[in-house]
């Protein structure tokens, strides 16, 4: 895409090595790190497992989905924002506006340990770091909704050893981290509450990243239909803007193509989108570092499963 505003060729060294190679932002390699230091899983981090873990209400499943995940949910957030590879139409632009400066009051659901919107906000702040985008003051809320008391417990632990970097290049962060329940209309109107009831913003960010795998069997979207049918209304009243990540997965393709998720979408139809048709979604893959193993060199894929602007 022509004239974009973080050009391919403006991505900077320390987050690509300009062929088939992404970094972590560093400040997020040393949280990373850090954090499982503390919790004494480095070495396992380096083992390889089976993968697929996709988290659990448990300790044990949240540790598992931590050390073998949170990388690669981090290295898809980045591989959307860069698109160093040009696949992704809009998609680098679209992140990049939307955290350039001002307020913003973000919801990453299900926030898992925070990855996502860790990823997001450290990548804003290393393309500044780098002096790559302007220091334009940009206060960001985030409000976290998952189902697993462990992995929101993490995600406090990995916004609180961040936000020092993040401050030091002018992005000032407050999070909080809620208890959610996909299937359960009556812990979604808080959380929706909770992002949306204070105005005293300049926008809302809706980011989904990595549902499919809790979602994809049909028998749960439709107990999940009306709770996210409720975000979908308020996102599109709000007129949040709206990113949702998966990976390339049997399990994405199969939630991409369920007609009740599709009537889900409808309601931003209704609310002044213009959603892509299903079956359109744009992909990229790359190579990453793992952010502490020095031999390991993973391939994150990602499917762009919607990426919405309000039109105003
Ligand atoms: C694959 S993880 C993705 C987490 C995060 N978005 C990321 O990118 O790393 C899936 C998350 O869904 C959460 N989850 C599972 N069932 C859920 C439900 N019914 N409601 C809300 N969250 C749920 C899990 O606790 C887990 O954190």
């Amino acid at each position: 895409m022509a004239d974009r505003i973080l050009s391919p060729e403006d991505v900077p060294k320390s987050l690509w090595n300009g062929d088939n190679f992404l970094y972590l932002p560093r400040a997020l390699r040393d949280v990373y790190r850090k954090t499982l230091d503390s919790i004494g899983k480095l070495e396992e981090a380096c083992r390889d497992t089976p993968g697929g873990s996709i988290g659990g209400d448990t300790q044990e499943e949240t540790n598992l989905h931590f050390v073998h995940s949170f990388d690669g949910s981090c290295a898809r957030v980045e591989l959307a924002m860069l698109d160093p590879k040009d696949e992704l139409e809009k998609a680098s632009d679209f992140f990049l506006q939307a955290f350039s400066g001002g307020r913003v009051r973000l919801l990453d659901i299900p926030c898992g340990c925070g990855a996502s919107s860790a990823a997001l906000l450290a990548t804003v702040s290393e393309l500044r770091r780098q002096n790559v985008l302007p220091r334009e003051p940009l206060d960001v809320i985030v409000t976290g909704g998952d189902k697993s008391d462990p992995a929101r417990n993490y995600a406090e632990l990995v916004f609180g050893e961040l936000k020092e970097s993040l401050r030091n290049q002018g992005i000032f962060v407050s999070a909080s981290f809620h208890s959610w329940d996909v299937m359960d209309e009556a812990s979604t109107t808080p959380l929706l509450d909770q992002w949306l009831s204070n105005q005293d913003c300049d926008r809302f960010f809706l980011l989904i990243a990595n549902f499919s795998g809790v979602l994809s069997n049909t028998g749960k979207i439709k107990k999940a239909n009306v709770p996210l049918g409720e975000v979908m209304r308020w996102t599109g009243a709000r007129k949040a803007a709206i990113a949702w990540i998966e990976p390339q997965t049997k399990k994405a393709n199969r939630m991409s193509r369920n007609a009740v998720l599709g009537r889900v979408f409808e309601w931003l139809r209704i609310w002044s989108y213009e959603p892509k048709r299903f079956g359109e979604e744009l992909t990229s893959e790359s190579k990453y570092a793992h952010p502490v193993c020095k031999d390991k060199t993973p391939t994150v894929r990602l499917l762009l499963y919607r990426m919405e602007s309000p039109r105003r």
